[in-house]
């Protein structure tokens, strides 16, 4: 009995590995918790008004007052979150052929707002989003404001200058990456947003359900790009995804769940629109390979 067993290499590494994804797990959790806190939009809560955002133009109608007929939800209404979502994403299609950066940024912005509170895995995906978004409205509003209006100008601008990085060599200081690199990752997590949405509100009784569809949906869409580390985390993150009803009920507040499942079909349409669009500017111009 006198040998002393040391603990092979593994086991140290894993003694000491899994307090620590433990650790980050709870930090990401604690973090969702905290931005979904901040939220105005409760599962019961009225349609969201955030503090700081423009008020939104109320369109004259021409009858006279009357109840507004309930053709649709809140949600998708002209104060509603995925109504909120879709009107930038709508517009930034405006420009025939092109993208129009300001308010493709403007639909990411209220697509985080959206996906934040509704759980820690889309939490963990759009706190990314959120800085490569504020890193693309300093340029769009920036001293080169003038070749960052749309996605065709600023491609072209940034090829003339020189300014894009070689195809798949990631820029020593991500905060230098190119508007257009920071563009193409923005639009690989706008994929998976729209797959995982899509699925979430065509989901059948016994089928899968709505982790396992957006966890597939990251697979396809953005775990090829990430390390393998960052993968883990997220595979993780997805078991303590919300179950359907609740999205749902999350995604449209008061809505009855056929409504809420119509109105989240529409977002992910819309989020297509958007998603092919670009990924064809994208392709055109050989962009699909920066990172
Ligand atoms: C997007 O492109 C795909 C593939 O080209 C196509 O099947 C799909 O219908 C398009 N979606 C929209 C909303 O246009």
């Amino acid at each position: 009995m006198g040998v002393a067993v040391r603990p092979p290499a593994l086991r140290h590494w894993f003694s000491h590995s899994i307090p620590l994804a433990i650790f980050a797990l709870l930090l990401l959790y604690l973090s969702a918790r905290s931005l979904g806190t901040r939220s105005c939009c409760g599962p019961r809560a009225q349609p969201c008004v955030p503090g700081g955002t423009a008020p939104f133009q109320v369109r004259q109608e021409s009858g006279p007052l009357e109840a507004p007929e309930r053709k649709q939800p809140p949600c998708v209404g002209p104060r509603g979150m995925l109504g909120r979502m879709m009107r930038p994403f709508h517009a930034n299609l405006k420009p025939e052929g092109d993208v129009g950066l300001s308010p493709y940024l403007a639909g990411w912005r209220a697509l985080v707002e959206f996906l934040t509170p509704l759980g820690s895995v889309f939490a963990f995906a759009t706190r990314e989003a959120f800085t490569k978004v504020t890193a693309l409205e300093a340029r769009v509003h920036g001293p080169d404001a003038e070749h960052y209006w749309s996605l065709a100008a600023m491609a072209a601008w940034e090829q003339r200058a020189g300014l894009l990085e070689q195809p798949g060599a990631a820029p020593r200081d991500p905060a230098r990456s190119s508007g257009s690199r920071t563009l193409l990752l923005l639009h690989r997590a706008l994929r998976w947003s729209q797959l995982c949405l899509h699925r979430v509100a065509t989901g059948t009784l016994g089928g899968p359900d709505a982790g396992v569809q957006c966890s597939d949906a990251y697979r396809a869409a953005l775990g090829p790009h990430h390390p393998w580390l960052v993968r883990q985390t997220a595979r993780l993150a997805f078991l303590a995804f919300p179950g359907r009803r609740r999205l749902l009920e999350l995604a449209c507040p008061g809505a009855t769940e056929a409504e809420a499942r119509a109105a989240l079909v529409r977002a992910a349409g819309t989020l297509e629109d958007v998603y092919n669009r670009t990924q064809s500017l994208l392709a055109e111009r050989g962009l699909l390979q920066l990172a």
